[in-house]
């Protein structure tokens, strides 16, 4: 049985593949998890939905309102986090947003500041605070009857896209935040693999969310039809599937992966 246990911290927990990731970890029998995200009414039905969905007799969920652009903001739901909870065994950094527009000639730079300020400064800022947190904590060892497989202090998983990977057309402000997304997770890997923190990514194709349909409306030539182009296994991906993956990531059957760009494509990026 996959391990996740501990306590976890999830960005973007209110919708989407943060929401499924809080309701798969509930199922799979987490003891504590904060869902942070901009809107909290919406982290605080996730919160409900887990409650009613949750293995561990000792549950416990908080929502709490966080904005991952802004310093101050990431770093007090961290110090929550930890205070409330003790520590930060897993992190889903799920929290982003989408293009506000389609231009094949150009994006505006202020749109292109915006994507910059949530998805790269955003995981910039989530990764660095979690990983400090991390870092302060009793690490634990990944398997006692291994003991080859050395300690184990935490998991970041950030969501970066396949659009990490290939480049789609007109949408260089969401590109060039996912490649960064990737950046960020891989120089983070590589400074925390000896205090037993790993951070990898996740890149997804289109995945079933309020997002993919947001961004349905802004590219008149994307629609459920379309979407599948370039798809080898020809559809689009599941939340829950998404959630897995973020799972076993930050689960310990993951212990020797770090700094891992996991495509989740159905074959897309074959091509
Ligand atoms: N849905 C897709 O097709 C798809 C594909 C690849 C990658 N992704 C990535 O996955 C992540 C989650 O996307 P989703 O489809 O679940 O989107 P979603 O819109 O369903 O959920 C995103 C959540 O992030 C929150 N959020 C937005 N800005 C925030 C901020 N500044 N601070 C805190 N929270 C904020 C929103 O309130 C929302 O609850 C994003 O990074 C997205 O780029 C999505």
């Amino acid at each position: 049985m996959i391990d996740t246990t501990g306590h976890a911290f999830v960005t973007g927990g209110g919708s989407g593949i943060g929401k499924a990731c809080v309701l798969l970890f509930a199922e799979l029998g987490i003891r504590g998890i904060v869902v942070a995200d901009l809107n909290l009414e919406t982290a605080q039905t996730t919160v409900a939905e887990a409650t009613a969905a949750a293995t561990n007799s000792d549950f416990r969920a908080e929502a709490i309102q966080m904005d991952v652009s802004l310093e101050e903001s990431v770093k007090s739901g961290v110090e929550h986090m930890v205070k409330s909870f003790g520590r930060i065994d897993y992190c889903v950094h799920s929290a982003g947003i989408t293009i506000q527009s389609s231009n094949p000639v150009a994006t505006s730079f202020s749109e292109f500041q915006l994507l910059d300020r949530v998805n790269v400064h955003g995981t910039f800022l989530v990764t660095k605070a979690v990983a400090a947190a991390m870092a302060l904590q009793e690490p634990k060892p990944v398997d006692t009857s291994s003991p080859e497989r050395g300690i184990v202090r935490g998991s970041i998983v950030n969501m970066a896209s396949i659009a990490a990977v290939i480049t789609p057309p007109s949408m260089v402000q969401y590109i060039s935040a996912k490649f960064a997304v990737n950046g960020i997770t891989k120089s983070a890997a590589i400074e925390n693999a000896p205090l037993g923190i790993r951070v990898n990514c996740l890149c997804p194709t289109w995945t079933e969310t309020p997002l993919y349909r947001k961004t349905m409306d802004i590219i008149p030539q994307l629609n459920d039809e379309t979407s599948t182009t370039g798809i080898p296994m020809q559809r689009i991906a599941t939340t829950k599937e998404v959630a897995q993956s973020a799972v076993f990531m930050c689960s310990t059957w993951s212990s020797f992966i770090t700094g891992h760009a996991l495509a989740i494509d159905g074959g897309m990026s074959l091509f």
